[in-house]
């Protein structure tokens, strides 16, 4: 099954994506990678060989633009699957009428406690002593969709929002990849 993933930043999940792909009996390819600025995390897409391609915001006329050109971008690399990987920005209409419901993304909290752009550091703020990660299925909203799968990860005492992100990471990796190759496994079945 040919997956396309998305990101904006350094593309952790992405390595974890990729080096899943080394497994012989891997039910993905990734085929694309595409993101909204130059994220760090292209560079290993462009060491394995795997086209990208950014799709920034400023070089559009305004955000229904990018929109359009963020699903043409997707649909150019024809998947089946859509995995958005620490992708920092709403998917809009014309991505979500060309793939929804083939399109996830993960969140490094427990849904639907602390959505959007600070998980980490709100969990944190807020003194909760478990947080974690969860992936969704994307809808319109903001990490409204559909929770496909949860892991638990303990908040200590002397945590930073970076150390815990870096743990919440660890356990998000494995998570997200087992469910695109469950994901991927059933689509290349149907
Ligand atoms: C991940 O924790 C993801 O859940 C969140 O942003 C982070 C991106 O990390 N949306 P990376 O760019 O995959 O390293």
């Amino acid at each position: 099954t040919p997956i396309t993933v998305l990101i904006s930043g350094t593309g952790s999940n992405l390595s974890a994506l990729l080096r899943a792909t080394a497994e012989p009996d891997c039910p993905y390819t990734v085929v694309g990678v595409i993101a909204d600025r130059d994220a760090t995390g292209l560079e290993q897409a462009r060491t394995a060989g795997i086209p990208t391609e950014v799709v920034r915001l400023r070089d559009h006329a305004d955000r229904a633009a990018w929109d359009e050109a963020l699903a043409a971008a997707v649909a150019r690399t024809e998947p089946q699957l859509v995995v958005l990987a620490g992708f920092m920005k709403l998917v809009g209409p014309p991505l979500l009428d060309a793939f929804g419901g083939r399109i996830v993304n993960t969140h490094p909290a427990l849904l639907p406690s602390f959505p959007g752009a600070h998980g980490v550091r709100d969990a944190l703020a807020h003194g909760v002593k478990i947080t974690g990660a969860s992936v969704i299925e994307v809808d319109a909203g903001v990490d409204t969709g559909r929770i496909l799968a949860q892991v638990a990860v303990e908040i200590l005492e002397d945590d930073t929002e970076d150390t815990l992100h870096e743990r919440i990471k660890t356990a998000e990796q494995p998570l997200l990849v087992d469910v695109v190759r469950r994901l991927a496994a059933e689509s290349t079945g149907r």
